[in-house]
């Protein structure tokens, strides 16, 4: 299912945006003009990663410190070991489309 996320220009840069729609919770990336999606509920605790501080393509956690990748989900440093799930974004015209189908979910 593609829901719509709203305009490009819209998304703050260099933040997160949680969306929920359909029982998914997700944190929305926009870096520039690329726009990157994942889990938002974080593998260790469940904190939300749209309120993470981002440093290059990583989230870092709100509540603990890991950092996940916005490509692959993946955490690089602990306390989290479980990936989030990644989603895809297509942005037609300016417009933020996300699949809410996850591509890998190992959690
Ligand atoms: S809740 Fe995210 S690292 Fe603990």
């Amino acid at each position: 299912m593609r829901v719509s996320v709203g305009s490009l220009t819209d998304l703050p840069d260099g933040q997160g945006v949680r969306v929920e729609s359909s029982g998914h919770r997700v944190a929305v990336f926009r870096l520039g003009d690329a726009v990157y999606a994942i889990g938002d509920r974080c593998s260790h605790a469940e904190a939300s990663l749209a309120e993470g501080e981002v440093f290059d393509t990583d989230v870092e956690c709100p509540r603990h410190g890991s950092e996940f990748s916005l490509l692959t989900g993946e955490p690089d440093s602990f306390p989290a070991t479980r990936p989030v799930p990644t989603y895809e974004i297509e942005v037609v015209d300016g417009e933020v489309f996300l699949e809410l189908e996850p591509i890998e979910e190992n959690a």
